[in-house]
């Protein structure tokens, strides 16, 4: 099969610019795999109850009107399911599952994660207005699925 000259440059640049390609995408995956990002936290889902801050989960105060809430999932609720948040306070909410995977949804606000076994997941918001919000699951996660809430409130 004949080859025109210009045929064999332009295929010698298509493949070249192929390889170019291939090498940024490979670089940019591998510095991406060297940090992971800082939501995806690790943790033994067989040991959630023993680690900190999992072991005493709930609302800590880190410091002026910041706070930590450290939520443990686990089929089907939430511990604990009865928080109070004082307003205007800056909350990172740390969330893990003991077993399978969850969702955390913090309904009519932009709180909404994957919980999967293995990871601490963050998020931080600062509420501002006194109220209250449901939290539910919104990954199918079994038979108590629908059932699976936990009841924020923000006070005075
Ligand atoms: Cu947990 Cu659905």
């Amino acid at each position: 099969m004949h080859i025109h000259k210009y045929e064999k440059i332009w295929l010698f640049f298509g493949i070249g610019s192929l390889f170019v390609f291939l090498t940024i995408i490979g670089v940019s995956a591998f510095a991406q795999g060297n940090q992971p990002p800082s939501c995806l936290t690790t943790i033994d889902p067989e040991k959630v109850d023993e680690t900190p801050p999992f072991n005493k989960p709930g609302l800590v105060k880190t410091g002026d009107n910041e706070y930590q809430l450290n939520i443990v999932a686990s089929a089907f609720a939430y511990t604990p399911n009865q928080i109070e948040i004082p307003k205007g306070a800056k909350v990172t909410i740390n969330v893990t599952t003991k077993d399978v995977i969850h969702g955390f949804e913090m309904a009519g606000t932009n709180v909404n994660m994957m919980v999967e076994p293995g990871y601490v997941n963050s998020f931080t918001k600062t509420f501002n207005k006194t109220g209250q919000y449901t939290i539910v699951c919104n990954e199918y996660c079994g038979a108590g699925h629908h059932m699976m809430t936990a009841k924020v409130k923000v006070v005075n």
